[in-house]
């Protein structure tokens, strides 16, 4: 593909693909259950096109930082900002340099988000300083799967996968990038997604602190 080509695919094709996968019912299920434990002062890490706005709990949440390098995304994200119950801030940059203050924030949001920073060790390590020592990342993200013959495809389809999928790696072990990012993981609930080809459908979600 020509760079205009990619271009054109990666600010006005990728963000409606990525929203309607990430907006469908099984997702937003996932969403749900994770969103709405936030509180304080919110970084969202990679806030696509805003699908988590309509989780959070309005009364627990002062302001969110809503940190997207895309700007597709961020234009694709127009329609849940305006409907959104809590203040949100725009941060124009990568996971891998947070503009923000260390200390900061009480809450660090990740939803399938990990499977495709590409310095994930470098962002992590930013989120860990940006997050109060008694703050919590959240996550929900999609990952290597436990099995062999899954991991075997996930091994094999991504590279091909991260060209069209905005740079998503199918087989990132969510929790040990996490371990190894500074986090502790105090909750974690795996499992596959159902009617969803496993190679895509493992999910990790829960909670981790300031190791
Ligand atoms: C699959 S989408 C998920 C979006 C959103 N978190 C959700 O749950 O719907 C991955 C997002 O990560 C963003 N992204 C890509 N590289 C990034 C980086 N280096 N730092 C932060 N976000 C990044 C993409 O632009 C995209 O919006």
């Amino acid at each position: 593909m020509s760079g205009a080509a990619m271009s054109f695919y990666e600010n006005h094709v990728l963000p409606h693909m990525i929203d309607c996968a990430c907006g469908s019912p099984l997702i937003m299920k996932e969403r749900s259950r994770i969103v709405p434990r936030a509180s304080g002062t919110v970084l969202e890490v990679g806030m696509g096109s805003g699908t988590n706005l309509q989780f959070y709990d309005g009364q627990r949440v002062d302001l969110v930082y809503g940190l997207e390098p895309s700007e597709g995304m961020r234009r694709k994200a127009a329609g849940n900002l305006a409907r959104s119950c809590v203040p949100v801030e725009w941060l124009d940059l990568p996971g891998e340099t947070i503009p923000l203050d260390e200390n900061t924030v009480d809450t660090v949001l990740l939803t399938f988000t990990l499977c495709t920073i590409p310095d994930w060790r470098a962002a992590l390590t930013e989120m860990r300083r940006v997050l109060r020592p008694n703050g919590t990342l959240l996550f929900c993200e999609h990952g290597r799967a436990p099995e062999p013959r899954v991991q075997r495809w996930q091994d094999r389809l991504t590279p091909a996968w991260k060209k069209i999928a905005g740079g998503c790696h199918l087989n990132r072990p969510i929790d040990e990038l996490l371990t190894e990012g500074g986090f502790r993981i105090t909750e974690m609930d795996t499992h596959f997604l159902d009617k969803t080809p496993k190679f895509v459908g493992y999910i990790y979600s829960g909670e981790a602190v300031p190791a």
